[in-house]
């Protein structure tokens, strides 16, 4: 069976580094790799030449290979390449990105989109978003650091103390509490907020105060998701954060919503009261944003106050984010083959989720 790995042109990152190339050779895989594919994220073409691969076009790899392996970036000149009974894997964004979901509809192959995995254990060890979320969330404290002009820790001198800085996280999801814990090393005082109550003692085991409102919505059904709240929960809320970041030096939002537009915490009034030379770093940008004025890919200054929009801060550290996408692959492929043939259970949770089946792309980009 041969697996092909094309170029992400939209990120750093790759679908294989090379020592998990190797790994899947010694499975007795043959592996072809688009020339350059891993450049970006710091992988030679001869880096996949040493681990047994063979360096090929793109065209080559999209209709040679049984299973191709990507990040986003298909076209739809890619699509009509690839042979009728291959395998996509990817992570195509089904959450906001419905454009792509519609150029996925016109694949003769069976697509799988890795970031629909389901929340569950057995499915953890696959988990993308989990992986990239994670090294975002420590990359946004280190990014917002390097804008903030002061210290994260207290810093006591023969000239006067420093206090430290605050720092308030917004979503305690994979991403918030890696960012709570990495502003935490860096010396900083941690609050942070999140609509689900049950994420409160892992807020306070790394450190932080988690700062509460009382009366949201929470449905345990929704795979560990948070969901949507009533408007007088959204007022409340919105009041709280208001009063806490104003106090802030550094703010770190995360805050999504699965399939729906990330839910608005930092208002146009809470950036015009906060401090001069603080930091917002709004990782939900892609989705809407949870501030009000920041911007996807980009950032601003509004009245002193530093807006970064940036939910793939995981491009930063390329090399990192390819390892662990790499691995999460591995083991989605390794749960889906047996036997060097694909063996797929409808009825496995992992493959029913992340499959993106006819009906399920109608709706997702209805
Ligand atoms: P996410 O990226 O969808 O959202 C980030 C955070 O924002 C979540 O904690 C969410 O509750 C919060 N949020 C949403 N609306 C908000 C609002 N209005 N105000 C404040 N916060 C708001 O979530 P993520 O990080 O992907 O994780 C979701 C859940 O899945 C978590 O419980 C996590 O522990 C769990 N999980 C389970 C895994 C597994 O068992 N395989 C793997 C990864 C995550």
């Amino acid at each position: 069976m041969v697996i092909g790995v094309v170029k992400c042109t939209e990120e750093n990152l790759v679908a294989l580094v090379p020592q998990v190339t190797s790994k899947l050779i010694k499975d007795e895989y043959q592996i072809i790799v688009e020339s350059d594919a891993g450049v970006a994220s710091g992988y030679s073409n001869e880096l996949y030449e040493s681990a047994g691969a063979v360096i090929a076009s793109r065209k080559e790899v999209l209709s040679k290979a049984d299973i191709i392996l990507t990040g986003t970036a298909i076209e739809k000149t890619d699509l009509k390449q690839i042979t009728k009974n291959s395998l996509l894997v990817g992570k195509f964004n089904g959450r906001v990105e419905s454009n792509m979901l519609t150029d996925l509809r016109e694949a003769t192959a069976q697509v799988f989109s890795l970031d629909l995995l389901p929340r569950s254990t057995i499915a953890q060890s696959m988990d993308v978003l989990s992986s990239l979320a994670s090294l975002s969330g420590y990359k946004a404290v280190v990014t917002a650091a390097d804008e903030f002009a002061g210290y994260f820790p207290m810093m006591t001198t023969s000239a006067g103390t420093i206090p430290p800085a605050r720092v308030l996280v917004l979503g305690a999801g994979v991403a918030g509490l890696q960012a709570i814990a990495t502003a935490k090393r860096l010396g900083a005082i941690v609050e942070a907020f999140d609509v689900r109550t049950a994420v409160r003692e892992e807020v306070q085991s790394l450190g932080a105060k988690f700062i509460e409102v009382e009366g949201s919505q929470e449905d345990t059904t929704a795979g560990g998701y948070a969901v949507e709240q009533s408007e007088t929960y959204i007022k409340k809320q919105k009041e709280l954060i208001h009063e806490t970041a104003v106090k802030a030096d550094i703010v770190i939002s995360t805050a999504n919503i699965p399939g729906r537009k990330a839910p608005v915490l930092i208002e146009n009034r809470t950036v015009a009261a906060m401090k001069k030379g603080s930091v917002i770093v709004d990782m939900a940008s892609a989705s809407g944003g949870n501030c009000e004025l920041s911007k996807d890919s980009q950032t601003i200054d509004v009245d002193g106050v530093t807006i970064i929009g940036d939910s793939k801060l995981y491009n930063l550290m390329g090399k990192q984010a390819s390892l662990l996408y790499s691995n999460n692959i591995y083991n989605f492929l390794k749960y889906i083959l047996k036997d060097g043939k694909d063996n797929l259970s409808y009825d496995s949770e992992i493959i029913s989720k992340t499959l993106l089946r006819e009906e399920e792309k109608s709706a997702v980009s209805a």
